[in-house]
């Protein structure tokens, strides 16, 4: 991933691909006009609200409000991440991405090599299980069918040290490339047998571990009945990276239309043996706990995360350690639970003895996360005791502190005080805490209950913060009617084509008034280069502004077409520099300041606009 995507390329991504096709092509569309419509894959409808607009390269739901451009679209369905979606598109529309930067082309290239290697290498293993029969029984007598083997791409790597390497190592290319994806281990010279390579896998039953976008970026290996090591990952390598791959994740998208939740499992046999019973929705890390990354990637897809654990010694610090790291993450909206299954048993073999409806009847007893932490904060506590509540105190600070300021800390903090009999207020003061009744915005606990994906975090404000709103974009405009400078912006979304109509001649630079800036920005924009509404908004992803502005394309058209549009915005300049045109605003100050009086901020601004509009004097030298 290196260098920044050029601006201009995802211009002519967004001209290239056509958004009708990139939905069709996973939603069933029919034409409706100009538009298409389909049932929205992002709620449960019976008749289609949906809609698919070729003009504006832009979709909307009319049922659930979803919304965006085609990059939007594989974000939100297909859950990839910004990059990850453009490649997508770019793949689709047969574009190389040109990177800006330092490092930028070799490095994507060579990526894509060492992709297509372990593409190759995934392959060679799966005909390696078809021909031994030894591995195939192993795998039969796990339970596994030849369905799921395909579907996870399960294979064999061959009880041979030189197999992988004579296969695809014949050149230093090629063993360089192998060595940089983990698949072999390098010999020193000090060895009996020399310098030289081996293959890392042998004689082991091998899982590729795919990435969003099903690419095999590693792979586990387990060994065929007893020996040690049981499992053997591939090491961290420029594709694979443990700390933010989930096992099963891709297979449990392709399985699924909408994943409702994600249970997080330990082993690789788990998820397998899961999905043939008709769970699809596990994943598992790889080796390691579960760090913030995984559950943000998780958080991305669903809303409900169960982690599901042995019931024995080493199942019980595993899930405090899971807590651990889910605390950062834990908000309102967000479901954490955690199901603990009995001593001895993992979700392959329970599974395997009852079945999925009585697997899945654990699944509804799972404990939400504020109860196992009250729980286990409070084992071996004496509260009636002094000690005791020094230490509750102890353990329970630097836990609560990981929590996000906002709603679900209370409710944390109010279930633990209850727990202690302890007036919440005092409870916090306790730990350290203030306990905030009111503006509770700015941890930013209470908004987006998804983490919305986007590359610097834009997030929606919404009215719940209980603090007075700063007049942004995101709460002055609401789609269709409204003030001018909101229209205007509505009518530039829709039809970008209208910027011809404004003059900008500077009347209404320095204008601070909610929304002019970025009117003057799109402008500026549109008047540089020709682009449609998914390529303007796809400019401001990122932004503060960017919800907004997709709301107002998702808006209903407030003309007809182009020509309509640019009058229409013509005027309404016109209109918006008589109203806030320094020397009119001026003016009207003036008016209202000898009529009704001005309040004090009106006064601040009069003052500021007379600076302003004073002749300037050549500065003394
Ligand atoms: N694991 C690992 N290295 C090991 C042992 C385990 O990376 N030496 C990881 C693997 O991801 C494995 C998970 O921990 O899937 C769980 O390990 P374990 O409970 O020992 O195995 P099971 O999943 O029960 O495997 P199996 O059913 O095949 O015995
Ligand atoms: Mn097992």
């Amino acid at each position: 991933m290196a260098g920044r995507i050029p601006q201009h390329f995802i211009d002519e991504l967004l001209a290239r691909v056509d958004i009708v096709e990139v939905v069709g092509s996973r939603v069933a569309l029919k034409r409706s006009g100009r538009e298409s419509k389909g049932c929205c894959p992002f709620h449960n409808e019976k008749s289609p609200s949906f809609y698919v607009n070729p003009v504006k390269q832009f979709y909307h739901c009319f049922g659930c409000g979803a919304h965006g451009t085609a990059i939007s679209f594989l974000m939100e369905h297909d859950h990839l991440g910004f990059i990850e979606a453009v490649e997508e598109l770019a793949g689709r529309a047969g574009l190389e991405i040109p990177r800006e930067g330092p490092e930028a082309g070799p490095k994507d290239r060579r990526d894509d090599d060492l992709q297509a290697l372990m593409t190759n290498v995934t392959q060679h293993y799966r005909s390696a299980l078809g021909e031994d029969e030894r591995a195939r029984t192993y795998l039969k007598q796990r339970g596994l069918t030849g369905e799921t083997v395909n579907r996870f791409a399960l294979g064999f790597a061959r009880n041979s040290w030189d197999d992988v390497l004579n296969t695809f190592g014949a050149t230093a290319a090629g063993r360089e490339a192998l060595m940089a994806t983990g698949m072999l281990i390098e010999r020193d010279a000090q060895n009996a047998r020399g310098a030289g390579h081996y293959d890392r896998f042998r004689d082991r039953v091998m899982f590729p571990i795919r990435d969003a976008r099903g690419r095999v970026i590693g792979f586990g290996g387990r060994i065929i009945d007893q020996g040690e090591p049981k499992y053997l990952n591939s090491p961290e390598t420029a594709l694979f990276h443990k700390g933010r791959e989930l096992y099963g994740l891709y297979e449990a998208r392709q399985a699924l239309r909408q994943v409702a939740r994600l249970m997080v499992v330990e082993g690789y046999m788990d998820v397998v043996r899961l999905s043939q019973a008709g769970i699809h929705y596990a994943v598992a890390t790889l080796g390691t706990s579960t760090t913030p990354d995984h559950l943000n990637r998780l958080f991305r897809v669903c809303n409900e995360v169960v982690f599901c654990f042995d019931g024995d010694r080493a199942g019980r610090a595993a899930a405090w350690r899971a807590l651990e790291n889910a605390l950062p993450q834990a908000r309102d909206g967000r479901q954490l639970k955690f199901l603990f299954l009995p001593d001895g048993h993992d979700p392959d073999t329970l599974v395997g003895e009852e079945g999925k409806e009585a697997f899945e009847a654990r699944l509804e007893t799972a404990m939400p996360l504020s109860e196992y932490f009250v729980q286990g904060l409070l084992q071996d506590i004496d509260l009636d005791s002094v000690d005791g509540r020094a230490q509750l105190a102890e353990k329970a600070k630097p836990l609560i502190a990981r929590v996000p300021e906002g709603v679900y800390r209370e409710l944390l903090l109010d279930r633990l005080a209850r727990e202690v009999r302890m007036p919440a207020q005092r409870l916090g003061q306790l730990l350290g805490l203030t306990h905030r009744t009111d503006d509770a915005g700015q941890g930013g606990g209470l908004v987006g209950t998804q983490a919305n994906g986007f590359p610097g975090g834009a997030r929606v404000a919404t009215a719940s913060s209980g603090r007075p709103a700063r007049p942004t974009l995101g709460q002055s405009v609401s789609p269709g009617r409204g003030n001018l400078v909101r229209q205007a912006i509505t009518l530039l979304v829709q039809h970008p084509i209208a910027a011809r109509g404004v003059r900008d001649g500077g009347e209404l630079d320095g204008v601070e008034r909610p929304g002019v800036a970025l009117f003057l920005e799109m402008v500026a924009v549109l008047r540089e280069e020709q682009i449609g509404t998914a390529q303007l908004l796809e400019r401001f992803r990122g932004r503060e502004e960017h919800p907004a502005l997709e709301r107002l394309a998702a808006a209903e058209s407030l003309v007809p077409d182009a020509t309509s549009a640019t009058n229409e915005l013509r005027d309404l300049y016109a209109r918006l520099v008589l109203e806030f045109g320094p020397k009119q605003r001026q003016d009207a100050l003036l008016t209202k300041a000898a009529d009704l009086g001005l309040s004090p901020e009106e006064r601040e601004e009069l003052r500021q606009l007379q600076a302003k509009l004073r002749p300037k004097h050549p500065a003394a030298s």
